[in-house]
C-alpha cells in the first residue's frame, strides 16, 4: 500500500497566561492508501489538535511552530491557511468529522443545503444533481426516508442520525482520508457500535483512509490496522494493531490495556486505571512526561531527556519512545 500522507516533527503550542501549551510536540506518522490508522490517548493529550493541524485549522493563540505535512507532493504547512489550496484540500481531499457535530453543522441550513453546498463547491455539479447525490448519500448512511429528511434541519436529528449525517458529509467528496474525531463518545454504546461499523464499510467502499481518534483503545482494536498511541503531545509507541495489543511494550501503552475490558482474557482480570494525572502541557521538564505514573521507570528516566522513538528489536513497524526494559513484564499488572 502506497503511503498517502506523512506528518514530520509537527508543533503546535498554545500561547496563554500561564505560559506556553505544547499540545502538539514533535509528532510524526503517517497513513496508508485505504488503511485504518487508530490515534488513541487520554483526553488532553492533543490528539484533536494534531488533526486539526494537519487541515491548518488551529486559531490563535494557538500556533503551528514547526514541521511537516506531506501530502500529494507538498507540504500542506507551506500553504496559507485560508488559501486557494487549503480551501481545494480540506473537506475535498482530507475530510473531518469533528468532535462536537453540532459545531460543524450550521443550525440554520438544512442537512441538504449543507450537502449540496460541498458537492457544488469541490465536485463541480449543478444543484440538481448535487441534491440527488446528497440524498444518495443519505440513503448509503442508513438514514430512513432520505428524499424527506434532506430538507430538516440538524436539531430534527437525534445524536446518533446526526453522526450518520457527519459521516455522509465526511466522505461526500471522495476524500483521501478521513479523520474522525471521537465520532461516537457521546452516544450510547449500541449506537457507537453501529456507526463505527458503517464506517468501516463507507470507507471501504470509498476507498477512502481513516484516521480514528479516541480515548479507547477497545474501538480502534476492532478497526484499526495500525496504532499511533499519543500521550502529553508526543506519540509514545506505534505498531500494527496486533502489536499493541499482543506486544504492548510502552507502559503508558500497558497500562491504557489494564483499563481495557476484553473478551478474550480469563475472568476474574482486574481492570487497573493509571495511577495519577496527565501533566500541565505547561513547563513540562524535558525527561520522560509519564515518569512520575510509571510503575517501569529505571534511574536513566530520571537522568536522560526523554529518548526519541526506536524500533523494538527486530521489528520494522513497531516502535517506543523509553528506556524501560518492559519485554519481560508484559501481564504483569503495574505495582502501586
Ligand atoms: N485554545 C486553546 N488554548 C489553550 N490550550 C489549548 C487550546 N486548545 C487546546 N489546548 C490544549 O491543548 C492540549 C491538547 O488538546 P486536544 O484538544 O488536542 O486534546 P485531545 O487529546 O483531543 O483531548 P480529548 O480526548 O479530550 O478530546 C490540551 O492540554 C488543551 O488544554
Ligand atoms: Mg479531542
Amino acid at each position: 500500500m502506497g503511503e498517502l500522507l506523512r506528518v514530520n516533527n509537527l508543533r503546535t503550542y498554545f500561547k496563554t497566561e500561564a505560559g506556553i501549551v505544547k499540545a502538539v510536540d514533535g509528532v510524526s506518522y503517517h497513513i496508508n492508501e485505504q488503511e485504518i490508522v487508530g490515534l488513541v490517548g487520554e483526553s488532553g493529550c492533543g490528539k484533536s489538535v494534531s488533526q486539526l493541524s494537519v487541515m491548518q485549522l488551529i486559531n490563535p493563540p494557538g500556533k503551528i511552530v514547526g514541521g511537516e505535512v506531506l501530502f500529494e507532493g507538498h507540504d500542506l504547512l507551506k500553504f496559507e491557511p485560508n488559501g486557494p489550496e487549503m480551501r481545494s484540500i480540506r473537506g475535498a481531499k482530507i475530510a473531518m468529522i469533528f468532535q462536537e457535530p453540532m459545531t460543524s453543522l450550521n443550525p440554520v441550513l438544512t442537512i441538504g443545503q449543507q450537502l449540496t453546498e460541498m458537492l457544488v463547491l469541490h465536485m463541480r455539479m449543478n444543484e440538481e444533481a448535487a441534491r440527488k447525490r446528497a440524498i444518495e448519500l443519505m440513503s448509503m448512511v442508513g438514514i430512513p426516508a432520505a428524499e424527506k429528511r434532506i430538507d430538516d434541519y440538524p436539531h430534527n436529528f437525534s445524536g446518533g442520525m446526526r453522526q450518520r449525517v457527519m459521516i455522509a458529509m465526511g466522505l461526500s467528496c471522495n476524500p483521501k482520508i478521513l479523520i474522525a474525531d471521537e465520532p461516537t463518545t457521546a452516544l450510547d454504546v449500541t449506537t457507537q457500535a453501529q456507526l463505527l461499523e458503517l464506517m468501516k464499510d463507507m470507507v471501504q467502499r470509498f476507498r477512502t483512509s481513516l484516521v480514528i481518534v479516541t480515548h479507547n483503545l477497545g474501538v480502534v482494536a476492532r478497526y484499526a490496522n495500525r496504532i499511533y498511541v499519543m500521550y502529553a503531545g508526543k506519540i509514545v509507541e506505534s505498531g500494527s494493531t496486533k502489536d499493541i495489543f499482543r506486544n504492548p511494550r510502552h507502559p503508558y501503552t500497558m497500562g491504557l490495556l489494564r483499563c481495557v475490558p476484553r473478551l478474550d482474557e480469563e475472568e476474574g482480570r482486574k481492570l487497573v486505571p493509571i495511577p495519577g494525572l496527565p501533566p500541565n502541557l505547561i513547563n513540562m521538564p524535558p525527561t520522560c512526561a509519564f515518569l512520575p505514573r510509571c510503575s517501569y521507570k529505571v534511574e536513566k528516566c530520571y537522568k536522560e531527556v526523554w529518548p526519541e522513538l526506536s524500533p523494538v528489536e527486530g521489528d520494522t513497524e513497531h516502535y517506543i519512545r523509553c528506556y524501560a526494559d518492559t519485554k519481560e513484564r508484559v501481564s504483569e499488572p503495574a505495582k502501586r
